[in-house]
């Protein structure tokens, strides 16, 4: 017997689910999906058969032709859930389970119509990612079993469904409700399951490319991502031929807990996004390229999360390299440093969250989650291709590719694929500091421009009162203020954030980007006049980077301790789940 994924109960001896066929009967008011899935395993199986549930209420399970068959429910794990051991009789094709989801589950937001753009209808959305598919449909909630699947999903008429996959038909169903089918031919893990149900438009981009959302919003997201079809060409040349088909994205409504999403086929969005000048598309080309690294070459459970993120940050930072230039580039490298750092400074009592290759026995992976996979896992692949050169190391990126493809991989397999087709590069890197080792690696690569030193000496300097002049403050990219704003010391005078705010124009940024990082500032200087921003953005946007240095921020003085606690109490209802924890967590460290 063997488990090979921490967070999983699933057993590697057991037989592995292929494909799910899937009923969702979505209920708005009682905020539960009455849901059926049937897990075929392809060939013939038997015996013990252990899923992952979370708060699932479990009706019958039958094998379809034969009747009822025994299970049971083991205990409750606070991280895991509750194993569902189903026992199949000899010669079992598939198995069927009807049960329905609690309206606590993680993998759910449901909202009410005023917390939507249109505030007409109300609105669904799943986010299953890390461990969270086991609250929507009792499966082997592990990336070692990759399945393909089939949905029919049903909903009140006038709402539109939308999933990880391709529609393939939908029409009326009785009782004033409407079905909507769907197939996902490939192979995919767990964690990449998704769903969403609103009112929902979609505007072309490309032949093979369309963006959803609500009516209200759709032209402004058709607008700010009318360039995804030069990234996908873009990382088609890193990564050979995109692999799903269609590459469709849908913006959520502003309590999305993510900035991304890469559920295959619909990457999901926050509308913060929509900063109305293009200036945050770095994140698509993020969730586009996990097309090939995470979703077609996928960790082989969190323990190598980096995998996916830190070979994604990489290839994201190559898109804006071919796209807008070496400036552009290094100015995307600064604000990774800039994450680096401060999940660094925030795990420093807990070092083994900083190594690449984690060991999360009896950890929830959601409190292991930091930018260190993302930015120290981008620079050691960044380290490999510096030390393989440009071109081996790009070839090296089709064969790993074609030779994971559709499969789900550990750190070791990783290593022993580099070994064995750039030998010697691993070592000459360090590789092991940045796997097995804390913080990040002296020799880490570092990636600078004069632009960029400019940014960093002007922001050094202000202290001493170095201030930038209006003409060049007037020439900065979004991007160049943001690093610029990074750069100033976290502890700034109220006089300074009057400078700031007056010579910047902060207050009134669509970029949400320079708006949090200005007004966390702010929350630190105990700046008054951005108290009603903060609370207005705190009461709308659930994206927890933001949510958390905001938060953060307002713990320094007891005036803003007390704001914080205050908007929380009016927020949190509408926060995600996952969003309202992090919060929790956050205000929890306050000083009494
Ligand atoms: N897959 C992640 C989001 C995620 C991570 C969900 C862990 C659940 C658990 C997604 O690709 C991501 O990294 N999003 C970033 C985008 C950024 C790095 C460009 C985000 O949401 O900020
Ligand atoms: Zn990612």
């Amino acid at each position: 017997m063997h488990r090979p994924d921490p967070h999983s109960y699933y057993e590697s001896s057991q037989p592995k689910t292929r494909r799910l066929r899937l009923k969702f009967g979505v209920d708005f008011e009682q905020k539960r999906i009455q849901g059926e899935v049937t897990l075929e395993f392809g060939d013939e199986a038997k015996g013990d058969l252990d899923l992952d549930t979370k708060g699932l209420e479990v009706q019958s399970v039958k094998v379809p032709g034969l009747g009822p068959i025994p299970w049971s429910l083991g205990d409750e794990d606070a991280i895991l859930g509750r194993r569902l051991r189903l026992v199949l009789p000899a010669g079992t094709r598939e198995v069927s389970v009807q049960y329905l989801t609690s309206p606590e589950a993680m993998a759910l937001q449901w909202l009410d119509p005023e917390q939507t753009v249109g505030k007409q209808a109300p609105f669904l959305f799943s986010q299953c990612q890390q461990i969270h598919a086991r609250t929507l449909v009792p499966c082997q909630d592990t990336p070692v079993v990759r399945v393909s699947y089939l949905a029919e999903v049903t909903v009140p008429e006038g709402l539109t469904a939308v999933m990880s996959a391709g529609p393939s038909g939908d029409a009326p169903a009785p009782g004033g409700r409407h079905t909507y089918r769907f197939a996902m031919p490939q192979p995919i893990p767990t964690y990449l399951l998704a769903l969403a149900v609103g009112r929902l438009e979609s505007r072309d981009l490309s032949p093979r490319s369309r963006v959803w959302a609500e009516p209200e919003t759709v032209e402004a997201a058709a607008w700010e991502f009318a360039g995804v079809e030069d990234m996908i060409l873009k990382a088609e040349g890193l990564f050979g031929a995109y692999p799903w088909d269609r590459y469709d994205m849908l913006v959520l409504p502003p309590s999305f807990p993510y900035g991304g999403m890469e559920n295959p086929r619909m990457t999901f969005l926050t509308p913060t996004l929509l900063a109305g000048d293009r200036s945050l598309v770095d994140v698509v080309a993020h969730e586009l390229a996990h097309s090939w690294t995470g979703n077609l070459v996928t960790n082989a459970s969190m323990e190598h999360f980096w995998l996916n993120e830190g070979f994604t940050v990489w290839a994201e930072r190559r898109i804006l390299r071919t796209l807008h230039g070496g400036d552009a580039e290094a100015l995307g490298w600064a604000m990774g440093q800039n994450a680096l750092e401060e999940s660094l400074e925030r795990f420093k009592a807990e070092p083994h969250l900083t190594v690449l290759r984690l060991h999360l026995e009896g950890i929830d992976p959601d409190d292991a989650f930091s930018s260190i996979p993302y930015e120290k896992g981008a620079r050691l692949v960044a380290a490999l291709e510096r030390e393989a050169g440009e071109e081996r190391f790009h070839r090296f990126l089709r064969d790993y590719m074609d030779t994971f493809r559709f499969t789900s991989i550990t750190t070791e397999q990783f290593c022993a694929f580099v070994e064995a087709q750039l030998p010697g590069v691993l070592a000459a890197v360090g590789a092991d500091d940045y796997l097995h080792r804390p913080g990040l690696p002296e020799s880490a690569p570092v990636f600078r421009s004069a632009q960029l030193d400019g940014l960093t000496d002007l922001a050094e300097r202000w202290p001493q009162g170095g201030r930038p002049g209006a003409e060049q403050i007037a020439a900065w990219t979004p991007a160049e203020l943001l690093v610029y704003l990074q750069k100033l010391p976290r502890l700034i005078t109220q006089e300074d954030c009057a400078w700031l705010d007056g010579n910047l124009a902060l207050m009134g940024r669509g970029n949400y980007e320079i708006l949090v990082e200005w007004l966390t500032l702010a929350a630190a200087a105990d700046y008054e006049p951005a108290f009603p921003r903060i609370r207005e953005v705190l009461m709308k946007v659930g994206r927890m980077k933001y949510l958390r240095p905001l938060y953060g921020a307002l713990g320094g003085h007891p005036r803003t301790r007390a704001l914080a606690r205050e908007i929380f109490t009016a927020a949190s209802p509408g926060y995600h789940g996952l969003s309202r924890r992090v919060v929790q967590g956050v205000l929890e460290k306050f000083p009494a």
